[in-house]
Order: structure tokens, then sequence, then C-alpha cells
């Protein structure tokens, strides 16, 4: 089965509580969208199991969460403030606003996109006119002004919003590693917000202006192998993700061509997520999922109050740290290196629902979905459902198991249907296991436990339900997508 397009995500997303359209009720808002209860669920279950993976199971790695608005200065340093654009450029016409590196240009065309919107080449793809400005840059940081008596226009309070979180954890470099003694090599992750005022969001929650980053700057030396360390990363998160539930069929690499590098890298890989599998030319199906970059000495260096250019002057009269490190076995001081794998929570959370979507059809020819989510990251582990809801002493029993069974694993109740409109709404949302308790289970303690994927049941004891729950929640376990 393949997977669906984005519009079927999209529909399930919101029938079942998933994702919604931000601030419906007032028209939206381009291009936002509000995690609904299984939304933020899975949501966490992907940060976490981020987490898990390399700051608990690594024995290199610390965690940071750092603010989302920094001193403004940080932002100069890093060089966003001069360099983090996108090219800008509008239809006279219908006044869309597009981005000139994702405008289709005539085949083989070799001037670049100016030249060509200048020679009336390059046509709007809302309404067809070639009538478009020239590109200009377009600095994508949200601007706000900080405290309460600020002007607007007052250059001092002016702040930014992060759109990345990466800079929150070069300027604690020093911090992190002396507060806990680290040597090098070994990184620090953070996961948390980023903004960035796009041009042209869309594609669900693809594209958007409020999104979730899972960063991680790996410090190395400077005579590090750091290329082999980028292709070593990429297997990481390649095996990663597909340990989630990822089709591998469905994941490819890119290597960034030197003219399209961000202004830190000297060397980037993209995943790529197969998240347009109905278009028709194979080029345009794939999207980025992540990146993974080599940024050099770059950042720190930036940063640093001592380091110096070529001529010897000072770099950064504003810092007031300097961030080197001194390697205490060969007696070095130096600049770390840094390659950072870069992964989006939405974009992840997207690809994993497009994989794991899939259909079925029962005895009665109906077709029903099922969400193939690894056990792992599926927002509700198992669903308590008495087989009739008349009986107090069913209903008393499936509550009393849900309750017991709430600190181990995330369970819900629901007797608000037939068994089987109860079931196939467990499956649509992924739950990996239903429970039913029926007129038997007064007697023998007994319950049954009906598997997503196979539909099969098997009558287990109450009082080892959890136990059995558990063991087969556990990634890794056969039978189980993602497994
Ligand atoms: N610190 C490096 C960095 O930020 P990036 O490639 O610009 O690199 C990393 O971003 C990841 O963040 C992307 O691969 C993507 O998953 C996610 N991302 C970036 N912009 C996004 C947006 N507008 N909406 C959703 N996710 C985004």
């Amino acid at each position: 089965m393949p997977s669906p397009n984005i519009d079927t995500i999209v529909s399930l997303a919101k029938r079942r509580g998933f994702v919604f359209p931000s601030s419906e009720v007032y028209g939206g808002l381009g291009s936002a969208w509000d995690y609904g209860p299984l939304g933020v669920e899975l949501c966490n279950n992907v940060k976490q199991a981020w987490w898990r993976w390399l700051v608990y199971e690594r024995d290199d790695i610390e965690g940071i969460d750092s603010s989302i608005i920094l001193n403004r200065l940080v932002w100069k340093y890093s060089g966003h403030e001069d360099t983090f654009h996108d090219p800008l450029v509008d239809c006279r016409e219908c006044k869309v606003r597009l981005r000139a590196d994702k405008l289709a240009l005539p085949a083989e065309a070799k001037t670049d996109v100016a030249d060509l919107i200048r020679q009336k080449q390059v046509k709007c793809p809302n309404c067809g006119s070639s009538d478009l400005t020239e590109p200009r840059p377009f600095n994508m940081m949200f601007r706000t002004t900080l405290g309460a008596a600020a002007d607007e226009n007052d250059p001092t309070a002016l702040a930014y919003l992060r759109p990345e979180t990466a800079q929150g954890i070069f300027i604690n470099f020093l911090n992190i590693q002396t507060a806990l003694r680290r040597k090098i090599p070994f990184g620090i992750a953070q996961v948390g917000k980023s903004f960035r005022n796009e041009i042209t969001p869309g594609n669900f929650i693809l594209r958007t202006r409020e999104f979730e980053q899972m960063e991680m700057e790996y410090f190395v030396r400077p005579d590090a192998e750091h290329f082999k360390l980028v292709d070593e990363w990429v297997e990481n998160y390649v095996e990663w993700f597909k340990g989630l539930g990822m089709d591998p069929r469905n994941l490819r690499l890119h290597e960034v061509p030197k003219e399209e590098l961000a202004h830190y890298s000297e060397r980037t890989v993209d995943i790529m997520y197969r998240y347009f599998p109905e278009r028709p030319e194979e080029e345009r199906q794939w999207e980025e999922l992540m990146g993974i970059a080599y940024r050099t000495d770059f950042d720190l260096r930036s940063h640093s109050s001592k380091s110096t250019d070529g001529e010897g002057t000072r770099s950064n009269p504003d810092s007031t740290e300097d961030l080197s490190y001194f390697d205490e076995s060969t007696k070095q001081r130096f600049y770390p290196h840094v390659i950072e794998p870069a992964a989006g929570v939405n974009r992840t959370v997207l690809a994993l629902l497009m994989d794991a979507y899939s259909e079925k059809t029962n005895d009665k020819g109906e077709t029903r979905v099922i969400l193939k989510l690894s056990p792992q990251l599926a927002p509700i582990k198992a669903a308590i459902l008495p087989l009739a809801k008349n009986k107090p002493e069913i209903v008393g029993m499936a509550k009393a198991i849900k309750r017991s069974l709430q600190p181990v694993l995330r369970a819900v109740y629901d007797d608000t249907g037939g068994i089987g409109k109860l079931y196939a709404r467990q499956d649509e949302i992924g739950t990996p296991f239903c429970i039913t308790v029926d007129h038997q289970s007064l007697e023998d303690e007994a319950v049954t436990v009906r598997d997503r994927d196979t539909w099969e049941q098997e009558r287990i004891k109450v009082s080892e339900l959890a136990e059995h729950l558990l063991k087969r929640l556990k990634p890794g376990v056969p039978g189980h997508a993602g497994s």
C-alpha cells in the first residue's frame, strides 16, 4: 500500500483530533496549526524517543533548554541578521509573494533567476503573468521589542524569536563543558520551538512559521574527520527513523551543492522524505526531513571575544567570553568544530503519519483506516472496552482496569458505541491494543487483548495484563510496525 498524499493525512488529522487548523473561529491564520489531544501525545512521544536515544542511551550527549528570545547580538554574530534571507519576488499582476528560488524556470535555463525575470521568462505560478519584481532579500527572523515602554522603532529594544535552537547551545557551550566536566568529543541536544517568517509556508505542517526542532551540536577536534562524521550521523539518523517505523523506500539522501550551503556550513547532507508520492515527477516527490551539517568552528569562534580575523583584529568586540577549549591531553587550545544533525519534530510527525497510514477491508467488505504507528509512538497504548455497557459489574471492572494501567501506560476507557465501531475508532488512531471486558471476565478474571495490525485476539489474566502489554510495547518486539 503506497503512502497516501498529504491531503489524506490532513483530513484524518482533523477528524480524529491530531491537528486542527489554527484560529479557525476567526477564519484561520495562514499555515498555522494546533495540535489536538492525539497530536500532542504523538509529538511528545517523538520528542521523548529522540531525547532517550541521544541524551539517555549515549554517554556523550547532554541536554539543554535555552531561551527562545536571546540577546540580539547572538543573531548579529551568528550571521543571521546579515544572511538569513530568502529571495522575495512579488507578482505585480495578482500581488502574490513568491520565493525566487522555488520558481519553476524554463527548461535548460542557464542564466540566473533575476535575469530570467528581467527577460520575462518566468511565470507567476498563481496567475501566469510574467510581470514579476526582481528578487530582493527578505530576512526571515521574527522581530519583537522588549520592555513595556519600548518604542517599536527603538533599536536598543529590538529582539528576535529564534530561527534555530542551535545558537542557544553555542552560547552555552562553555557553561556546559565546565559544569559537567566534559571532554571533547561530546554533544549538546535541544528540542524546542523555532520561528521563521516563511514567504511561502504551506503543505500542512511541512512548512510553517512556528515549528519545533530537535537539534544536536556535536563538538569535535579541529583535526577530526569531519566529513566522515557527517556520514556517520546521517547513518545513525536513517536507522533511527527506520526504528520509528519509517519505510526506507521513502527516505533518501541529498548532498547539498556547494552554492546552496548555509553561510556556516562546509558540507550538508539532507535526509529527504517522499512527502509527495502522488506527483508524477520523481524529483518533485521529495522534501527535506532533516539536515546534517558540518558547521566548522564558525559559531564558537564568532561568539568569542578573543577570536581574531586574518589581520589579527578582534572580530567580536561585544562578547565577554572566549569559547575556546583547552585539551589537557595535547595541551592545545582551540575552537571545537561542530557536526550538527538538525531535525524537525513536525516533519518527522508528518512522515510517520504518512508511513503509518494503511487501509484494510474486513469480511463485510468495509474498508477501514489503520494507523500502523510504532507502538512506542502511538498516542494511546490501550483502549479498555466493556462489551456490555449496561452491566455495572462489567463497566466497573473495565474502569478499574483502566485505572490500574494508567500509571504504567496511556490507557483510555470507551463505551460510546458497539464493539465493531470502538475497534474501528482505535485502529484509525493507531492504538496497538484493544482490551475487551465481557461476561466471562467476571468469572475468570481475564480479558481479551486484540492486536491492531493482525486483529488477532488473546485471552490474558488481568493480573498479568500490565506486564504483557509492556513487553509487547517495547521497541523491537516482532510483529509490530517500527520493530
Ligand atoms: N540549525 C540548522 C537548521 O536550523 P534547517 O535545515 O534550516 O537547519 C532544520 O532546519 C530542520 O528544521 C529542517 O530539516 C526541518 O525539519 C525543520 N524546519 C525548518 N524550517 C521549517 C519550517 N518552516 N517548518 C517546519 N519545519 C521546519
